[in-house]
Parts: structure tokens; sequence; C-alpha cells
């Protein structure tokens, strides 16, 4: 595993798929130990500072309640307390803090600043969601897809709205892990073609496919797993009555499913805002696992902190 010993978790596009495989294989083992009860305390002594600009219930919890059962401490940094918010710069944040901590987890809006921050650090960065990806959610999903489907490569996954900060990592881990990955989303809200390009370059490599459409129907058609998001991220909170309109039919419902394989499952990296992106009925319904998915977030977590850190 010390291959991966320092290095940064910012992007899927980063890791190749032995490397990717090899990170699930971890998050299994480390959720088995947990499951049985045993400790597994790989980070004793260790601290991971986790920067939080934006809100959530997930990965705070998640990072934290995984640093704590790997025998280390997390120490939770709103970027409103932190000199961070006050114009200290991220390059004497990144310096200070790779001085005290083994580890720094960063949630916020701009890449580009989770990229700086990497670039004066000395310690590894894990991305924690950005506007433009989110991998420690994909690394959760694949886990997902993989315990419930029994294998990855050669499944067909079929992502219906925006073409956001979710799309963009789910096209990235599928492409990396073979499968066959079509994203539905209206004119407008479609995915950073560059983003696009470059998983669609992984996908060749990767014996997988990644393609963009408009129509839901077609993307659903036979997929193996079903994939939606909010029509509007933490920010865009201004454009939400906009995109709700722009967003119409690109809804997960009971009509939707029955277009799938019939043994399909239905992932959300949650929050949901039901009856807009996924109806009630499907969220609540037997095919979907997404609190199964929420519960990897802490194990996919554990082996990507355990393997960096
Ligand atoms: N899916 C996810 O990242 O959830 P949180 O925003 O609650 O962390
Ligand atoms: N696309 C959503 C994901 C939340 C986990 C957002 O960025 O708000």
């Amino acid at each position: 595993k010390s291959i991966f010993k320092g290095r940064d978790f910012i992007s899927l596009h980063d890791f190749s798929q032995d490397e990717l495989s090899c990170i699930l294989d971890v998050a299994r083992e480390l959720k088995e130990e947990q499951k049985a009860g045993r400790p597994h305390p790989v980070l004793q002594g260790k601290t991971l500072g986790m920067i939080f600009t934006k809100s959530s219930t997930r990965t705070r919890v998640s990072f934290e309640v995984g640093m704590y059962q790997l025998g280390g401490h997390a120490l939770f940094l709103s970027g409103r307390d932190i000199q961070l918010g006050r114009g200290e710069t991220i390059a004497d944040t990144a310096r200070v803090l790779s001085r005290m901590v083994d580890g720094i987890m960063i949630r916020t809006f701009s890449h580009q600043e989770v990229l700086d921050l990497a670039e004066f650090s000395s310690i590894p960065i894990i991305n924690g969601l950005t506007d433009l990806l989110h991998p420690c959610q994909v690394l959760a999903d694949l886990m997902t897809i993989q315990e419930h489907k029994g294998r990855l490569a050669g499944l067909k996954l079929a992502y219906i709205g925006d073409g956001n900060n979710m799309a963009h990592s789910l096209m990235y881990g599928g492409a990396k892990m073979g499968l066959h990955v079509v994203i539905a989303s209206p004119p407008g809200y479609k995915p950073d073609p560059v983003v696009v390009a470059m998983a669609q370059a992984d996908a060749k490599a990767n014996g997988g496919s990644v393609e963009v459409v408009d129509d839901p129907l077609e993307a659903v058609k036979g997929a193996d797993v079903l994939y939606t998001d909010v029509w509007a991220s933490m920010g865009q909170e201004a454009e939400a009555k906009v995109r709700m309109a722009a967003f119409e039919g690109y809804q997960i419902n009971s009509d939707v499913l029955k277009r799938a394989d019939r043994s399909a499952i239905v992932l959300h990296c949650l929050p949901a805002h039901r009856g807009e992106e996924i109806t009630d009925e499907v969220i609540e319904g037997v095919q979907s696992v997404v609190f199964d998915e929420a519960e990897n977030r802490l194990h996919a977590q554990k082996a990507i902190m355990a393997v960096v850190m």
C-alpha cells in the first residue's frame, strides 16, 4: 500500500484502475473489521484537519468518525472560524497546517483552491467536494455498486440531471473501472466538455464508455445503476427557480425506473430533494440503496486515509 503514501486524493482521474481497485479492497477489509468489532488503529497518533467552507452531514461525520476508528483524531475547521475566512492565504494555511497535522480534508467552492492547497502542503490533501468534483462520494458509490452487483466492469450507469460535480466524478470513476456511463442533462446544464473528453479517454483505455445525451429515457434504457443529484447545488441557491424549470422531466420516478434493467439499483449521494430529481416512491423503494451508499462513505474514506496517511 506504500505506493499511496503521501499522495493527494483530489480527483479519481489521478488514479489507475488497479489503484482504485486496491483502495476499494482496503475499504472492504476495513468494513469487515469494523462490523466484526475488531479494532484497526492503523492511524494511531495521526491527525486530520477538516476545512469546510460549505455545509455537510455525511462528509463531516464520516471523516471524523472514520479517523477515530482508525486510532487518530480529526479537527473540524470551519471556514468561518479559521483565519482563511479573514483573508489568510491558502499558501500560508497550507504551510502552517503541514507543520501540525498529518493530512487535510477540504470541502470548498473553487477546485483551484484545493489544487493550491496541495501545491503548498507537504501532507496529503483529500478533496471532500468542490464545485468541480466529489471523488470521495464516487469511491463510496463504486463500493456500493460492487457490493450489490458483484462487479463494476461492463455495467451501465445512467445519471439523470445536472452536469455537476457528481456527474464529473461519476464519469471519471466509472471510466476508470470500465463502466458504461451515460449522462442525460438538459441543454445548458451539460457536464464540462474538458472533463467529458478526459473521461472518454480513460474509458477507452479501461474498456468502458462515457456518453452525454439529452434524453433521460434513452439514458436509462437497460441501465444497471441509476443515479441522480439535486438540481441546484450548494452555492446555486439563487438559481433554484430557473433550474427547477430547466430540469423538468429529468427526474427518476417509477416510469423511468421501469425502463432500466429489472434488477437495477438506484443511488443518490444525498441530501435529496424528493419530488424534484427523484420521487419519494423511488428513493424509499426496494431498488434504492441510498443508505448503504451513505454508510459506505465511512468505509471508503477510512481506506483513503489509511493508504495516503
Ligand atoms: N453526499 C454528501 O457529500 O453529503 P454531505 O453534503 O452531507 O457531506
Ligand atoms: N451537487 C451537490 C452534491 C452534494 C453532496 C452539491 O454540490 O451541493
